[in-house]
């Protein structure tokens, strides 16, 4: 049998310590594992595509099986041209699994050979959320525990230059 490819999508605006925790968890499992990164979400990001891509490659430098890339349309002829047989995400709480069916349902109708594997992040990771992170991290709290730290630091760089724009 062949090697198996999974792909990781997502927005990891930033990548917090739960998506650090499934990559993890999704690199023991597949042959390989592209963490790929939306480039045209509708959404207006905080940290750029190619912030986003340092922080992700910056913290999955040691996995050897892991690699980092962008996409853009849709998700599944991303998938296609990869070659690969699953898609992974993550399910924190009931709150995540309405959504999260609706995509993988809906990526199952438009490529029904290719599978979506939900895992579920370490308890102690269960409530992160990179929305709740940035909301956090600009009213000053702290992140120290929510995110890598290379993530921490720039999540501080980037804040302290948009408090000087103002
Ligand atoms: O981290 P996010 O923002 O929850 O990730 C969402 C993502 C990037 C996985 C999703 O928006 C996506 O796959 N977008 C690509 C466009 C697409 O394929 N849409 C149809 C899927 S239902």
């Amino acid at each position: 049998m062949s090697d198996i490819l999974a792909i990781y999508p997502g927005s990891f605006d930033p990548i917090t310590n739960g998506h650090f925790d499934l990559i993890e968890r999704s690199s023991r499992i597949f042959d390989h594992l592209v963490v790929a990164l939306l480039t045209n979400a509708e959404k207006t990001p905080l940290f750029s595509v190619e912030e986003r891509v340092e922080m992700l490659e910056e913290v999955t430098r040691e996995m050897k099986n892991v690699t980092v890339d962008t996409f853009s349309g849709l998700l599944v002829d991303y998938a296609v041209q990869k070659n690969a047989r699953a898609i992974v995400r993550g399910i924190r709480a009931f709150s995540d699994y309405e959504y999260e069916i609706q995509m993988a349902l809906t990526n199952r109708k438009l490529q029904p050979k290719l599978e979506t594997i939900f895992l579920m992040p370490a308890e102690s990771y269960a409530y992160i959320s990179s929305r709740l992170v940035k909301e956090i991290a600009r009213h000053g709290g702290s992140v120290k525990d929510l995110v890598p730290p290379v993530v921490e630091e720039r999540l501080r760089e980037k804040l302290a230059s948009r408090m000087e724009e103002v």
